[in-house]
């Protein structure tokens, strides 16, 4: 199996190892998160700016980071940034050594010149260390739940990579695809401790506004660390969607490669133009319809369930949210998308679903 403790796994990946990241502490962050939540409950936006100017390194000192102090420090340097944004100021604008600072750690480390979803979740330590804006139970469970669920979906993605060069039928196909199941059932995992322990009143009126996007070196703005930069579009990519002409989801999915790891974004244009897991599937029942074509159908289909257990209750977490919108005046999810998004995703996926659903049938009759 893939564990993504194993330097090895990780160095095949190109993945930097996330407990020597979540260890360390470049910019000294772990004196200050406390002082940095006073500072923002009481809105003192120049006092944060001080704050911020006192801990970033000297371009002397961040050129010989190695690349897992330059992930660490993104990771912390990113909450000043979501918060001072979320105070009112664009940060490069109040602290103008960002700049360089954002690009070179950005560059180093193959991502953008802001922090991600990758530095806020996989990246940030648990417990007492973790990063957060606000110190709130409702923040930390946020970020427990992409946690909880962030490694199996990367495992999920190679898997079903890998399942893509099997033969789509017989016992190694279906034990792949039970592999798969029980990595992406986390998905599922994550949507419930949101909805268990994330007030949606509390995320419209007072998280949201962390995540919102940030100027740094161009004229267009960078996206916030929002769970929508999860590769989860990866996964729906090759197993149903890679195949599908709908322009805009497929500026949906490419807007959000940049914010995922280079393996990511090299599958995304592997697959572009290759036919998706479902659609093999669904015609391999046409051509070849047999015993062998329905269980290894059935196999794949079993996804399904678990797509709908992911989306179904995610799509109600967000509606609850956003039915707050008119108290906080944002209609717009951290990706710049409204939850109509999550509702077109879901048609296109239950499309499909269906399509399977009938070439099953046609073959094993009614
Ligand atoms: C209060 C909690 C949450 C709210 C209000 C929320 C809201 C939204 C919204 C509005 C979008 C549309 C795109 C955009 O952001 O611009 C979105 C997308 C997405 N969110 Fe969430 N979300 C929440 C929690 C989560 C959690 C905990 C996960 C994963 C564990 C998650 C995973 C995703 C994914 C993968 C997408 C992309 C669309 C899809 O694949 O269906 N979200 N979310």
């Amino acid at each position: 199996m893939i564990d993504f403790t194993d330097h090895f796994v990780l160095s095949v990946y190109g993945i930097a190892n996330p407990i020597a990241v979540q260890r360390l502490d470049p910019i000294g962050l772990d004196n200050s998160l406390k002082q940095l939540h006073t500072l923002t409950t009481e809105k003192r936006v120049h006092e944060i700016a001080d704050l911020l100017k006192r801990l970033l390194p000297l371009p002397s000192t961040y050129a010989l980071y190695s690349q897992e102090e330059c992930l660490a420090a993104m990771r912390d340097v990113g909450i000043f940034l979501g918060t001072l944004k979320k105070l009112g100021s664009e940060p490069v604008q109040l602290v103008p050594e960002l700049i360089p600072l954002l690009c070179e750690l950005g560059t180093r480390t193959n991502l953008p010149p802001r922090d991600t979803l990758l530095h806020y979740t996989f990246w940030n330590p648990n417990g007492e260390r973790m990063r957060t804006y606000t110190g709130t139970s409702d923040e930390r469970a946020l970020v427990e739940s992409v946690k909880m669920a962030y490694s199996d979906l990367l495992v999920a993605i190679i898997m079903l990579d890998r399942l893509y060069d099997k033969a789509f039928e017989g016992k190694e196909f279906e034990s792949i695809c039970q592999v798969i199941r029980d990595n992406i059932e986390s998905m599922v995992n994550g949507i419930v401790h949101a909805k268990r322990l994330v007030s949606p009143a509390y995320f419209a009126n007072e998280l949201r506004f962390y995540y919102e996007p940030i100027l740094v070196d161009k004229t267009e703005p960078y996206i916030g660390p929002g769970a929508v930069e999860m590769p989860m579009f990866l996964f729906d990519h090759i197993l149903w969607n890679c195949d599908l002409k709908d322009a805009d989801y497929e500026k949906f999915k490419e807007g959000y490669l940049p914010f995922n790891f280079q393996f990511i974004r090299d599958m995304y244009w592997k697959y572009k133009t290759k036919q998706s897991v479902w659609s093999i599937v669904i015609e391999n029942l046409e051509t070849h319809p047999s015993e062998e074509t329905v269980k290894a159908a059935e196999a794949a289909l079993g996804f399904s369930y678990i797509l709908k257990s992911f989306r179904m209750p995610h799509k109600k977490l967000a509606d609850q949210s956003y039915s707050h919108k008119e108290e906080f005046n944002k209609q717009t999810g951290s990706g710049g998308y409204s939850v109509d998004i999550l509702q077109r995703i879901m048609e296109l996926q239950n499309d499909k679903i269906h399509s399977l659903h009938e070439s099953i049938h046609k073959v094993k009759g009614p």
